[in-house]
């Protein structure tokens, strides 16, 4: 029975070697609606629409689609169904035009000579049609990441869709760059699209939705109308229980400065020389968190390679804990009492092929007490492992696993549990919370803010503003490696939002 439902799963279950990724998953969409599939990282979201898409197959389990038993699920046979998916990474071919990615792989009516031309006029019909703005001539390269996610979603429409998924679409944009894709899709609603739009964000889930489900570990927890539920109703139900979160802010700050960088500058010799980072200059202070907000790929990465000591700038000054440190390797740091909460866990912070006990202690191990004399002391090894698993919630079936036995979100709190034992004066800390579920990110948030109270200096390097704006004293925004703009807890977000995209750097050159 599907009661006239655009489309219904049915106890879906899906296994991955090892995991549970859905269990008798059934889940109903209304046609003309934007349904939001909430969740935490891990609760199956991507899973269940790949399934639709053709991507996976389910182990067992039904679909219906406009009430018709709906089999031999492929990408085609999607498309054929007008089902388009936009996924997370785009699939844009960078030296193409937005034409020819379009196009890529339309079967032709036309001879070749004519071919373009064709494609354009019905392609600028279809944007037209829905009111999409956009450039065929430019290359995708040439163009912003929210264009580009744009150009997914007039590939899909063009290609006929009449329900469009998008998984997690905002992860990649900018507060504003959300909102225009918002008034976008509530636009393409209204014009008949459905929409299934996957979040694990409470906030814009609320702002476009009409329905809303919670998945959990595989579980389908419940369908709730917008109207009818509340932004705590939707933690509770993601997350299992009561989630609060309010920090106090610093109050003692010494005013000592504990890192000072000074014109770090950072050019890249493989591609045209280009300008990784630029004269970037600040300071931290004792006591202080430093938020660094910026999209993606503006120049992070490197930033926190070079404070860390594992890459060096091209020119420029850094100075810790009132020592000149530019030219210090990761350990003569360390043992500064620098720590570094790495990005990209899985290769700089953990020998994936050793077991969690030993990773526990990479870094420290020559030192006292896991060290006496010439001998790794066992004993004193594994009761650190094991209270750091116990107070870190570690899940592992014991600290004698290689930790690439563990999921990503345990491998991340064996790095951040490490981290937090050592005797730390300066924390250095990169996406903290990336990949972990709702409760294990208050935990960190919960720890981070700790260390602050014992007079830890913590600079923190988010792609994700909201974690910035809660934990951060202050706050810088880095764009293209340069540091464009300063900002408090209370800056408006869409001031920070601005300076994110760019759009203050004109008047700070000037
Ligand atoms: N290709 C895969 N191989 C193995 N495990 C997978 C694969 N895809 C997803 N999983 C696992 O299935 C579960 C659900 O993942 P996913 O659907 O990606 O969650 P979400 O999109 O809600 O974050 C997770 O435990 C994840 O690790
Ligand atoms: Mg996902």
């Amino acid at each position: 029975m599907t009661d006239g439902f655009y489309l219904s799963f049915r106890n879906i279950r899906k296994t991955f070697p090892g995991v549970l990724a859905l269990d008798d998953v059934s889940l109903d969409i209304n046609k003309g609606q934007i349904h939001a599939l909430l969740g935490e990282n891990g609760a199956g979201k991507s899973t269940l629409m790949n399934i639709l898409y053709g991507l996976y197959h389910q182990d067992s389990g039904e679909i219906f689609l406009s009430g018709e038993k709906y089999e031999h699920n492929t990408p085609k046979n999607a498309i054929r169904h007008g089902i388009g998916m936009i996924h997370q990474h785009f699939m844009l071919i960078p030296n193409f035009t937005v034409l020819e990615n379009i196009i890529l792989g339309q079967p032709s009516p036309k001879p070749p000579s004519l071919e373009k031309e064709y494609f354009r006029n019905e392609i600028l019909n279809v944007a037209n049609k829905f009111g999409i703005t956009v450039n065929l001539d430019l290359l995708v390269e040439e163009i912003s990441v929210g264009m580009q996610q744009k150009i997914e979603i007039l590939k899909a429409l063009y290609k006929g869709a009449k329900l469009l998924i998008l998984d997690e679409p905002t992860s990649v944009l900018t507060p504003q760059e959300s909102q225009e894709l918002f008034t976008m899709l509530t636009d393409l609603n209204e014009k008949g699209t459905t929409i299934i739009f996957i979040s694990h964000k409470l906030k814009e889930v609320m702002q476009i939705s009409d329905r809303i489900s919670v998945l959990r570990d595989g579980k389908l927890i419940a369908t709730v109308n917008k109207n009818e539920t509340t932004p705590n109703e939707l933690s509770r139900l993601m997350v299992g229980r009561e989630i609060t979160s309010q920090y106090v802010k610093s109050i003692k700050i010494s005013g000592d400065d504990i890192l000072v960088l000074e014109n770090i500058s950072l050019v890249d010799h493989h591609n045209h020389h280009r300008n990784l980072l630029n004269q970037v200059s600040f300071k931290v202070g004792q006591g202080e968190i430093v938020g660094i907000a910026g999209v993606d790929e503006n120049g992070q990465k490197e930033l926190a390679e070079i404070i860390s000591g594992l890459r060096k700038p091209t020119s420029g000054k850094i100075t810790m804990f009132g020592k000149d440190v530019t030219h210090c390797t990761t350990r003569q740091l360390i043992e500064l009492g620098m720590s570094y909460i790495p990005a990209d866990r899985r290769n700089q912070g953990l020998v994936m092929d050793f077991k969690v006990s030993e990773n526990s202690i990479l870094e420290t191990h020559y030192q006292k007490p896991f060290t006496k004399g010439f001998s790794l002391q066992k004993k004193v090894i594994d009761q650190f492992a094991n209270e750091l698993i116990q107070e870190y919630d570690v899940r592992t079936p014991s600290i004698n696993v290689p930790v690439k036995n563990l999921s990503g979100g345990n491998q991340q709190k064996v790095i951040i549990g490490r981290e937090f034992m050592k005797k730390t004066h300066f924390l250095l800390v990169v996406q903290p919370t990336w990949g972990l579920d709702v409760g294990a990110i208050e935990y960190v948030h919960q720890k981070l803010i700790e260390a602050r109270e014992k007079g830890v200096t913590i600079l923190l390097i988010s792609t994700d503003l909201e974690e910035v704006r809660k934990l951060s004293d202050r706050i810088l925004v880095i764009y293209e490696g340069e540091i464009v703009g300063y900002a408090e807890s209370t800056t408006d977000i869409e001031e920070i939002g601005l300076m994110m995209a760019g759009s203050h750097k004109q008047s700070k050159s000037v």
